[in-house]
């Protein structure tokens, strides 16, 4: 089966790149399953409900989360009405929503686990995610050998660890949270896919999304105003995962990173002040 996971999508810009770039994609390239990070869809800080739906809808069929996973409010009862929408599995048990889903795509049956990483994070009751990776994929295993892990985490080393401890275990290791696409992408030994980041789907040239110049300002002066989503030469990155059904094994991992082409909406101007 061809997954395509996609990069944090940021903001508007984010959501016409996938409006505009998605579907002709998914059909060039018999894409069976499409998973994207949307913690950042709804102005760079969070996903609101509509958002998710509207996203679901141009084709996005599985979206993870990460530290901002709550940052718009209506997600706290929104994620219990959608099991498509991920937020950590290392979350207190408390917390709504779930970190692990399992569906069917075509034939087979495929688990989708997300987790968050430990550092620069300010959440400090989160369960270990090396420790809640290793059991909740050798459970996940007793029911598929398709098992995609997608680690939500701000360090690359801890990224990398987490690809060697679950190499040959899960079918795929993909990190999200930087926002940068990394040059990677490769098949770690035992047969499973792995990326330290996804990149983003939104403005490539911008810092994380937000208009570059107002982003220099903020850490020049050290004073912290709300940043602007940016519309500066739009992408589509993310990776392209084939998995053997059958074994579960990854056949290949490709970076993707497409240029498109996204109208700016009246009123939004390129650079704003
Ligand atoms: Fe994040």
């Amino acid at each position: 089966m061809k997954v395509l996971l996609l990069g944090e999508i940021v903001g508007r810009c984010g959501i016409g790149v996938i409006k505009k770039a998605l579907r002709p994609y998914r059909q060039e390239h018999g894409v069976d399953l499409v998973i994207a990070n949307g913690e950042g869809a709804t102005s760079g800080y969070g996903l609101g409900f509509q958002n998710a739906l509207t996203l679901q809808h141009m084709g996005i069929d599985v979206m993870t989360m990460g530290e901002k996973s709550f940052f718009k409010l209506d997600m706290v009862e929104g994620i219990t009405k959608r099991s498509s929408i991920l937020r950590p599995a290392n979350y207190p048990e408390s917390v709504p929503g779930r970190g692990l889903r399992y569906m069917t795509v075509g034939e087979r049956k495929v688990c989708i686990i997300n987790t968050l990483g430990m550092f620069s994070f300010s959440n400090p009751h989160l369960n270990n995610p090396f420790l809640t990776a290793e059991s909740m994929v050798e459970k996940a295993r007793t029911e598929t050998p398709i098992v995609i892990y997608v680690f939500h985490a701000a360090a690359t080393a801890e990224k990398i660890a987490m690809g060697q401890l679950l190499a040959g275990k899960a079918s795929a290791v993909i990190g999200t949270h930087c926002k940068v696409l990394t040059a990677d992408a490769r098949i770690l030994e035992g047969g499973t896919a792995y990326i330290t980041d996804l990149g983003r789907c939104g403005a490539s040239v911008s810092v994380g999304g937000f208009e570059l110049e107002h982003e220099v300002r903020k850490f020049r002066t050290q004073v912290q105003t709300r940043s602007h989503e940016s519309w500066d030469k739009p992408q589509m990155q993310g990776v392209l995962v084939e998995i053997d059904d059958v074994s579960g094994k990854a056949v290949s991992i490709t970076a993707v990173r497409e240029d498109v082409s996204v109208e700016i909406p009246p009123q939004t101007s390129k650079k704003p002040e």
